[in-house]
C-alpha cells in the first residue's frame, strides 16, 4: 500500500571519536570498539513511484553517487521491497551533501535513509527492530546511521548502545574529493600490525567521561582511531592537515573512520568557523566545513 505520493527522509554524517580495531578474524572483518557520533551534515533521500527501480543524485555530490546495485540505497530499497513481497518499484533521489568515500558513513547514511522512506512510503509495516535487522545485513555503519545521536558499537560497529552526552560538540571537518577504500585502509593495518596482535579494543572510561560531562576538552585529549596510521600511510598529507588544525588551536583532531576526511575537534562555533578559514587557505585540503553534534539519526521530514 502507498500512502503518499513521495517519502523525504534526512540522514546525518557520522565521525567515530574513538574507533579500536582488534585482529583480522576469519570472516574477513575486524572486531570493534567504537564510539559513533552523528554530525549536523545532511543526505536527504526521497522515495517516490516509479515503473521500475532506479537511483539519482542531486547535490555538490551528485556526481560521485552510483546509480546501480552498487549503492546501498539500492540494496535497501531491494530488502525492504523483499519483506513486504513487493517488487521494489520507487525512484530513489540522493540529494547529497555528506562526502562521498569520505570515512562519514555517507553511504550507509543513504542506505539507512532509504530503509526508513521505503518503509514509510509502503505502509509503516517494519518496527525499528526489524529495520535494525536489515541495516546490519546492509553494512558495519548502517545500524548507527537509524539511531544517530552518540553510541558504542562492538562487534562490526554494528552492535549498538546509547552513550550519555551533554551539549554540543563543534566539529570541523576536512574534506578530500578523492576518497580512500575502506577494506584497503583495513588492509594496510593489518600489514602494520604484528602478525600475532590479538588485542581487544576496549573504549577508554576518560573518553565516556568527557562525552557525558560535555568538556570538549577532555574529549580532544582522547579522541583516537587505530585507522588514522594506515590513513596517513595511504595518504600522507593527511599528517600535516592534522598537525596544522592542531596548531591552529584544535582541541583535538583524528582521521574519521577510514578517511580520508580529517575531524577535528573546536573549542566553540567561532573557534571552528576559524579553523574552517585557516584550512581552506592552507592548500592542503579540498573543503573544509563546520558540523555540530550529536543529532538526531535518519528520520522522515514531514510533508
Ligand atoms: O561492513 P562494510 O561493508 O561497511 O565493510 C566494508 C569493508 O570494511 C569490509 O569488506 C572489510 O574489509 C572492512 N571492515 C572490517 N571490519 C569491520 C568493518 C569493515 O574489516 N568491522
Amino acid at each position: 500500500m502507498i500512502v503518499s505520493e513521495a517519502v523525504t527522509v534526512r540522514v546525518p554524517a557520522k565521525v567515530n571519536v574513538y574507533l579500536g580495531v582488534g585482529p583480522r578474524e576469519e570472516s574477513g572483518y575486524h572486531g570493534l570498539a567504537t564510539v559513533f557520533q552523528s554530525l549536523s551534515v545532511y543526505d536527504e533521500v526521497t522515495v517516490e513511484a516509479a515503473r521500475t527501480l532506479s537511483i539519482a543524485g542531486v547535490g555538490k555530490w551528485a556526481s560521485y553517487i552510483p546509480t546501480n546495485s552498487t549503492n546501498l540505497a539500492w540494496k535497501a530499497a531491494r530488502k525492504v521491497a523483499q519483506a513486504y513481497g513487493i517488487d521494489p518499484d520507487v525512484r530513489i533521489t540522493i540529494n547529497k551533501s555528506i562526502p562521498v568515500a569520505a570515512g562519514l558513513a555517507g553511504g550507509s547514511a543513504d542506505g539507512a535513509a532509504t530503509l526508513v522512506a521505503c518503509n514509510a512510503f509502503w505502509g509503516g509495516k517494519l518496527s525499528h527492530d526489524e529495520l535494525e535487522v536489515i541495516a546490519a545485513e546492509l553494512g558495519s555503519d548502517v545500524p548507527f546511521m537509524l539511531h544517530g545521536g552518540c553510541a558504542l558499537g562492538v562487534n562490526r560497529g554494528d552492535v549498538l548502545s546509547p552513550v550519555m552526552t551533554r551539549g554540543i560538540f563543534h566539529w570541523v571537518l576536512a574534506t578530500f574529493n578523492e576518497g580512500l577504500g575502506t577494506p584497503e585502509i583495513y588492509g594496510r593495518l593489518d600489514e602494520m600490525r604484528d602478525a600475532e596482535f590479538d588485542q581487544a579494543p576496549q573504549v577508554p572510561t576518560e573518553l565516556l567521561a568527557a562525552l557525558a560531562q560535555g568538556n570538549a576538552e577532555a574529549l580532544g585529549a582522547t579522541v583516537f582511531n587505530d585507522l588514522q596510521a594506515p590513513a596517513i600511510a595511504a595518504r600522507p598529507v593527511l599528517g600535516q592537515v592534522l598537525e596544522f588544525g592542531l596548531e591552529q588551536g584544535a582541541l583535538g583532531g583524528l582521521v574519521s573512520g577510514s578517511g580520508p576526511t580529517v575531524a577535528f575537534l573546536a573549542e566553540s562555533e567561532s573557534a571552528a568557523i576559524d579553523l574552517v578559514i585557516g584550512l581552506m587557505g592552507s592548500g592542503l585540503v579540498d573543503g573544509a566545513l563546520h558540523a555540530h553534534g550529536p543529532v538526531h539519526g535518519a528520520r522522515v521530514v514531514p510533508a
